[in-house]
């Protein structure tokens, strides 16, 4: 996706300036090419040396930088770039941008190029929500950039408030979404379902399950950078929410399954990697249990089955995470539940499971067909998920 992509990566006087260089070296490691344009301002923040460093690439600051290879063509940048991010962007930068002003390398790249351009603003509070800067905003919506939207927290100078810069994996999740916007999944609906939910037994206390949420989340971004348009329903996680993806947060089985029946309604899959309860308190107490002298007897109750339950012509793939058995129940579930594929993992194997970044699978058609694949990355799972989902669309599987 990222590899061998060209992004201009343009940096602004913004005291988040210091956090371009996280996304430098996070672009670069996924094997971007990193080309790094900063504005004069941006050079009080911080060196283009650490720039230079990290991306392996010059670093432009100055049109007029004499001996330079950009001397040449003011607009070299804006030729090569497979897509420009502007990541911090001052209110100056974006006002700049709305009125067309070209007055220093960034502004021309911009303004000369036919690449897509995502712009990520960063600034205090009273600026961001100056009607002048929204109005700018607005400006650029309309002419096709895209914006990441701020974050509330607390501000470099005091105070707490919208305006700082999201955290790295959103930016470069924009980036992503961007670049794979007319992959083989463009204009396709998925739900993706993620996480363990939690059964309530009292106000404190629930029933849960060992999911980390990573393969559910990496299944939801690899759709989504392959131009699908995602729903990620998602139990509690530690993970951060993917740019580009319309997120519902849900807390128990009931829930969930409420939530995938009307997100799936107008969907063309349901992948289903959330770990379910299969039980849960029939009914949970209004109060804080007490530890009393004797044991504790809780009074299960069956879940829905979401999968089974939730009907539509979408194709649906689930997930069967098992410590026994594990082919034999992968293909029981598969034709019991109604399901087009199921994703069969051993979550007692090394490296395979809840919580690693890895997995270890068996995919399991309808049709009878299998393949098991080596230990590879949840990402690399999900994509091998989605090549057989692709393929299902198109009915050549
Ligand atoms: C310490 C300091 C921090 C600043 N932080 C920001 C900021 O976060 N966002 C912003 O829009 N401007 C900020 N500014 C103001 C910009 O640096 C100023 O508007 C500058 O002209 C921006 O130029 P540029 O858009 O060409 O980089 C800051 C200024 C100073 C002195």
């Amino acid at each position: 996706m990222l590899k061998n992509k060209t992004v201009v990566l343009g940096i602004t006087g913004g005291i988040a300036a210091y956090k371009a260089v996280d996304i430098a070296s996070k672009l670069t490691q996924a094997g971007a090419n990193v080309r790094v344009v900063m504005t004069k301002s941006a050079l009080e923040f911080i060196t283009p040396l650490t720039f230079e460093s990290i991306t392996g690439n010059t670093v432009v600051t100055d049109m007029f930088q004499p001996n330079a290879e950009h001397r040449i063509n003011h607009v070299a940048l804006s030729e090569v770039a497979d897509v420009i991010v502007i990541a911090p962007a001052t209110a100056n930068i974006i006002a700049k941008l709305a009125c067309g002003i070209a007055d220093d390398m960034l502004t021309c790249t911009v303004l000369a190029t036919r690449a897509p351009v995502i712009v990520s603003p960063s600034m205090h509070t009273n600026m961001y929500e100056n009607s002048i800067t929204q109005e700018n905003i607005a400006k650029l919506k309309k002419r096709g950039f895209k914006m990441i939207e701020p974050q509330a927290g607390r501000l470099a100078s005091g105070g707490y408030g919208v305006g700082r810069l999201p955290d790295t994996e959103t930016i470069i999740g924009a980036i992503r979404q961007t670049l794979g916007k007319n992959g083989d999944l463009k204009g396709k609906k998925v739900v993706v379902t993620a996480g363990g939910t939690q059964e309530a037994i009292d106000p404190v206390r629930y029933l849960g399950n060992r999911s980390s949420g990573k393969m559910g989340y990496a299944v939801a971004e690899a759709a989504r950078d392959r131009g699908a348009e995602v729903t990620l329903i998602t139990a509690p996680t530690a993970l951060v929410a993917p740019a580009g993806i319309e997120l519902i947060k849900v807390q128990s089985a009931k829930e969930m399954k409420n939530a995938v029946a009307k997100a799936s309604a107008k969907a063309d899959a349901l992948i289903m990697a959330a770990a379910v309860a299969d039980y849960t308190p029939k009914a949970a107490a209004k109060q804080k249990i007490k530890k009393g002298a004797g044991g504790l007897t809780l009074d299960l109750v069956k879940t829905p089955d979401i999968i089974s339950e939730v009907k539509g012509k979408f194709l649906k793939i689930g997930f069967a995470a098992e410590t026994e058995n594990l082919l034999a129940n992968a293909k029981k579930k598969l034709t019991g539940k109604g399901m087009d594929m199921i994703v069969a993992n051993d979550v007692s194997a090394e490296g395979s499971g809840f919580g690693t970044d890895t997995n270890k699978v068996t995919i399991l058609l309808k049709n009878g067909r299998q393949e098991s694949l080596p230990l590879m990355s949840k990402r690399e799972v999900a994509e091998k998920i989605l090549d057989k989902m692709g393929k299902m669309m198109e009915g050549k599987m």
